[in-house]
C-alpha cells in the first residue's frame, strides 16, 4: 500500500468492508421506511420548539420557520439518500466520511454525531420531564421547585431518572421491535392529531397578527421577529427534523433502496413538516405568542393551550401521548449513540471497551453505561433550550459535511462503478445548497452554543492526536 494511504486522510475501503458484512434480508418497504422516519423524527421537537420559537424568535410566523427547516433538511436528505444506496455500511454518516474524506474528517464528524445524540437524549429527556409533571400535576402531584428544571437553580430530577431507565433497558438489550414503533407513531399522530382537531375551535384570529412582528437585535446579538428571527427560528426548528437521518442506516434492508429510499427519506420528512406546521398554526392562533415568550409555558406549550382553553381532559390525553411518543425517541437516540461510540471504538479511535460487547445481553455494556450517565447528567442540570441549540450545531456540521460528501463521492474512484443506487438531482447544486444553508443556519445560533461547539471539537482533537490517531485500526491493517 502506498505510504501516503497511511496518514490523518486513510479511508476505509468500503469494498472490503461490505464484503465482510451479512447479508441482511430486504423486506423493508418505502411505507415501512416512512414509518420508521416518522417515529424517529417526531418526539420533543414537536411538543416543545413551536412554543419557543413563536415567543423568542418568530411570533405567528414560526410556520414559516418550519417551512425553511423542511426545506433545508429536505436538501441534506436527498444527499444522505445517496450515501446511503452507495454505501451502506453500518455507522451512518460516520462511516461515509470514513470512505470519501478519510479518517481525520470521520472522527471530527463522528464527535459532532456524538454530540448530537448526547445532548438530542439530554433535551427530550428535559421535554418528557415536562410533559410527566404536567400530568402529575393532574393527579395534585407538584415537586418541589428546586427538582423541577435545570434553570441553574435547581435540578432536573425526572430527566435524570427516565434516562436512566431508558439505559438500564437497553442494558438488558431491550430494543424497539418494528410493531411496537409502529403503535408509537400512531400514538404520536393521534395526540398531534387531537390537539389540531380542538385547538382548531379556539382560534383567535387576532393572534395572527402581525403575522411577522416587528424585529429588534438584542444586546447579546439575537434576533427577535423579523425576517431575522424567522431564520434563527428556523435554526431552533431544524432540532424537530432530526432523525430523518436513521432511515439511511436501513439501507441494507430495503427492498428497492434507489426508489424506496428516497420515498423513506422524503415521505417522512413531508409528514413532519405537515404536522409541524398546522399544529404550530393552531399553536399561535390560540396562545398569543408573547404569552408563549414566557420561560413558565415554554416546556409544554402544548399542554399549557389546551389548559388555557379549558380542555384539561384533551391536555391530560396530549400529555400521555406525549411521553409515550417522546420514550421511543429516547430508546431510538440512545441507541444510535450507543451504536457510534461502538463502531468508532471498533475502528480503534475510541477504547476498546467501547466495543465490548456483553456476553449476557449482546450489547455494548460500557458504551451504554458511560453515554446514559452523561446524558441523565446534562439533561439533570443544563437548561433545556441550551441544550437543544447544541444538538443543532452538531447536527447542522455534520449534514454540512456530508452534503459536500457528495461531490467527493462522485469524484471517487473506489465508487466508479457503484453507481447504480440513488443520485441527488441537480447535482452539484443540490448538494452544494444544501451544504450553504446548513452552514447558514449553524450561522444563526447563538454565541455561547458556538462557543461550546469549539470546545467539544478541541477535545475531540485532542482525544485524536493523543489517542485515535495512534491506535486506528485501518492505519494499522494498511
Ligand atoms: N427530532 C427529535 C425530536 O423532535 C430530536 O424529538
Amino acid at each position: 500500500m502506498a505510504a501516503n494511504h497511511v496518514s490523518i486522510f486513510t479511508k476505509k475501503d468500503v469494498a472490503a468492508d461490505l464484503a465482510k458484512q451479512p447479508v441482511l434480508e430486504r423486506s423493508l418497504s418505502a411505507f415501512g421506511l416512512t414509518t420508521m422516519g416518522v417515529g424517529a423524527i417526531v418526539g420533543a421537537g414537536i411538543f416543545i420548539t413551536p412554543g419557543i420559537i413563536a415567543g423568542k424568535y418568530a411570533g405567528p410566523a414560526v410556520i414559516l420557520s418550519f417551512l425553511l427547516a423542511a426545506v433545508v433538511c429536505a436538501l441534506a436528505a436527498l444527499c444522505y439518500a445517496e450515501f446511503a444506496s452507495t454505501i451502506p455500511l453500518a455507522g451512518s454518516a460516520y462511516t461515509y466520511a470514513y470512505s470519501v474524506f478519510g479518517e481525520i474528517i470521520a472522527w471530527i464528524l463522528g464527535w459532532s454525531l456524538v454530540s448530537e445524540y448526547l445532548f438530542a437524549v439530554s433535551s427530550v429527556a428535559g421535554s418528557w420531564s415536562a410533559y410527566f409533571q404536567n400530568l402529575l400535576g393532574g393527579f395534585g402531584v407538584v415537586l418541589p421547585t428546586y427538582l423541577q428544571h435545570a434553570n441553574g437553580k435547581g435540578i432536573d430530577i425526572i430527566a435524570i431518572i427516565i434516562v436512566l431507565i431508558v439505559t438500564t433497558l437497553l442494558i438488558s438489550g431491550v430494543r424497539e421491535s418494528t410493531r411496537v414503533n409502529e403503535i408509537m407513531v400512531i400514538v404520536k399522530i393521534a395526540v398531534i392529531l387531537l390537539f389540531i382537531g380542538v385547538g382548531a375551535f379556539f382560534i383567535k384570529s387576532g393572534n395572527f397578527v402581525p403575522f411577522i412582528p416587528k424585529g429588534f437585535t438584542d444586546a447579546a446579538g439575537v434576533h427577535h421577529y423579523g425576517f431575522a428571527g424567522i431564520v434563527a427560528g428556523a435554526a431552533t426548528a431544524f432540532y424537530a427534523y432530526i432523525g430523518f437521518d436513521a432511515v439511511s442506516t436501513a439501507s441494507e434492508e430495503v427492498k428497492n433502496p434507489k426508489r424506496d429510499m428516497p420515498i423513506g427519506i422524503i415521505g417522512s420528512l413531508g409528514v413532519a413538516s405537515l404536522l409541524y406546521m398546522t399544529l404550530s398554526a393552531v399553536l399561535v392562533g390560540v396562545v398569543n405568542y408573547k404569552d408563549l415568550a414566557s420561560p413558565a409555558h415554554q416546556g409544554d406549550p402544548v399542554a399549557y393551550a389546551l389548559t388555557l382553553i379549558h380542555q384539561n381532559w384533551v391536555a391530560g390525553i396530549v400529555s400521555l401521548g406525549a411521553v409515550i411518543g417522546m420514550t421511543t425517541v429516547l430508546m431510538v437516540m440512545s441507541f444510535g449513540g450507543n451504536r457510534l461510540l461502538f463502531a468508532i471504538s471498533r475502528d480503534g479511535l475510541l477504547p476498546k471497551a467501547f466495543s465490548k460487547v456483553s456476553e449476557r445481553s449482546k450489547v455494548p455494556a460500557a458504551s451504554t453505561i458511560i453515554f446514559g450517565v452523561l446524558a441523565a447528567f446534562i439533561g439533570g442540570v443544563v437548561p433545556l433550550q441550551t441544550i437543544a441549540e447544541l444538538v443543532n450545531i452538531g447536527t447542522l456540521f455534520a449534514f454540512a459535511l456530508v452534503s459536500l460528501g457528495i461531490v467527493f463521492l462522485r469524484r471517487d474512484p473506489q465508487f466508479k462503478d457503484n453507481r447504480q443506487g440513488f443520485k441527488v438531482p441537480f447535482y452539484p447544486v443540490v448538494p452544494i445548497l444544501s451544504f450553504a444553508l446548513c452552514v447558514f443556519l449553524m450561522l444563526q445560533l447563538e454565541m455561547i452554543t458556538w462557543k461550546v461547539f469549539v470546545i467539544w471539537q478541541v477535545l475531540g482533537l485532542i482525544w485524536y492526536a493523543v489517542y485515535g490517531s495512534r491506535n486506528s485500526k485501518v492505519r494499522h491493517y494498511l
